[in-house]
């Protein structure tokens, strides 16, 4: 595990070190140098900025961007005020890289007011050849420009940058390196995503994340293990195991292992109390997986299962391989082995070819299953994907018509499935003083849903029996029992 503090022995006038995570430690001290150099010219610390525009792998990756940056001495601060600022953008639709684009033209004249300002670009887009020559071409203002699999190197391209005055770019195509125990600073203080994979390999048609991310890999056990211990003894108690595709992990381990059997060995760190996982894959959810969420204490009542479109027509086309029968089959499966098990999905509206027969097969899923909540998407085409140059890609009219109808039904049905509740008493983790109110707090759910009751900032972290006395559509007002 990182050791706070190392960094002051380290001699940054020695030969870096070959060795990761030692050599990556070393540009943390030499970076620390400078940033006190910038302390005694300027009567303040350089101060810092990342946001993130994507998934919850994303937001992990942040927070190691966030603890490398403390290391080396920089102070926090709102994107207006940073010296540095860094996006770590995600590319999984177009209208995520046409935000990034948006931002970075709002931030050229700041820039111009303040030289010594540096802006770096990492994460899912800058794996994009053609994003990357964009950038050289129309926004060289950029500092430092890296992708997903060297975020590990941060440190070294912000000392790179430090000492040479010229853009650095530095793009991986893949990477079969998983570099442990760098610094890291966590959103929460009780709880935290936990990477056990990296990766995809099931290149869904529509989906360019596995050419951004590279080929699945799964994380040593022992080392996620030592990690979520470590952090349990920080003060945390609830974990979200983070992957791609979590069902399929441990395939490429030396001695390969289970998502169940990993989850077996999680389960028995104790002082965790509540263990979450994302994404799933329906095709490789095994009876084995199903079985262990059953017998668990710790695994939440919560299952994001997206089934995309429930069209078997569609799915073929989109490389899926699992039928609508196949996927309701395995609903029925998980439910009736954990029957209060809340479901949530992703569906894409729009997929090339989809006619209205096809959408009714969606809406019929949407009906049968009647999901908690669902994350509902327009088809996005992404240059270089099968689904990109497939025939038949569908008006923007016809797709927006049939989005808005997909929204009525999911949040009507997640309204009524939300209110089954209502009146019965549950066990909530307080996250955080409710954002409407300064009187209450908010809580989650095993089942994932928010709940808002009064109570003040002492309780956060903690987890506490709250009646749910009023269903909202989907989120709970109730009061602490
Ligand atoms: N267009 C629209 N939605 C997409 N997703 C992935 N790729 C695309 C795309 N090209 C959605 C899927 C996935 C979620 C993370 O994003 O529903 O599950
Ligand atoms: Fe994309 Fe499919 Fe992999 Fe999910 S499973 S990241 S949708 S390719």
């Amino acid at each position: 595990m990182y050791q706070e503090n190392d960094l002051d022995k380290i001699d940054i006038h020695a030969e870096p070190p070959i060795e990761e995570p030692a050599r990556q430690y070393y540009f943390m001290a030499k970076c620390r140098k400078w940033v006190k150099g910038f302390e005694q010219r300027n009567g303040r610390l350089p101060k810092s900025c990342v946001l993130n525009f994507g998934c919850q792998m994303n937001a992990r990756d942040s927070e190691k961007l966030r603890g490398i940056l403390r290391e080396m001495g920089y102070a926090e601060a709102s994107e207006e005020q940073a010296d540095f600022i860094i996006f770590n953008t995600c590319t999984v639709r177009e209208n995520a890289n046409t935000r990034v684009y948006g931002r970075l033209g709002q931030l050229k004249p700041q820039k111009k007011k303040n030289p010594h300002m540096m802006i770096g670009l990492c994460g899912c887009m800058m794996q994009e050849p053609e994003v990357v020559e964009k950038l050289k071409k129309s926004y060289r203002f950029v500092d430092i420009i890296f992708g997903t699999h060297n975020i590990f190197k941060f440190a070294e391209l912000v000392a790179t940058r430090l000492e040479s005055d010229r853009t650095v770019i530095d793009i991986w195509k893949d990477t079969d390196q998983i570099v442990e125990d760098l610094p890291n600073e966590r959103k929460y203080t009780f709880k935290s995503g936990i990477n056990i994979m990296f990766g995809c390999n099931n290149f869904c048609s529509y989906c360019i994340v596995p050419y951004v991310r590279g080929r699945e890999r799964s994380r040593d056990p022992k080392a996620i293990v030592r990690e979520i211990e470590k952090l349990v003894a920080d003060g945390v108690s609830e974990v979200m195991l983070l992957g791609q595709n979590v069902n399929s992990y441990g395939k490429t381990l030396d001695t390969p292992m289970t998502f169940a059997q990993l989850l077996r060995e999680i389960e028995k760190i104790e002082g965790l109390h509540r263990i979450r996982f994302m994404t799933s894959h329906p095709k490789d959810l095994s009876d084995e997986l199903i079985e262990v969420m059953a017998d668990s204490k710790k695994i939440c009542k919560h299952l994001h299962l997206p089934v995309q479109s429930g069209s078997t027509n569609i799915l073929t086309k989109m490389n899926r391989r699992y039928t609508k029968e196949q996927y309701l089959n395995l609903v029925e499966k998980i439910r009736r082995a954990v029957p209060d098990i809340s479901l949530t999905t992703d569906i894409i509206v729009g997929f090339p070819g989809e006619t209205e027969e096809d959408f009714e097969e969606t809406l019929d899923v949407v009906r049968k299953v009647r999901y908690d909540s669902a994350f509902t998407f327009i088809y996005s085409k992404r240059t270089g994907t099968p689904a990109a140059v497939m025939e038949d890609q569908i008006p923007e009219d016809v797709i927006k018509n049939r989005f808005d109808r997909l929204l009525k039904e999911v949040q009507a049905i997640a309204a009524e499935t939300c209110a089954v509740h209502e009146g019965t008493v549950k066990e909530a983790l307080v996250e955080n003083i409710c954002d409407h109110d300064p009187e209450m707090v908010t809580g989650r759910l095993s089942n994932n849903l928010l709940v808002h009751f009064r109570g003040g900032k002492e309780l956060i972290g903690k987890y506490v029996d709250v009646e749910l006395s009023e269903c909202r559509g989907f989120y709970y007002i109730g009061a602490m029992r």
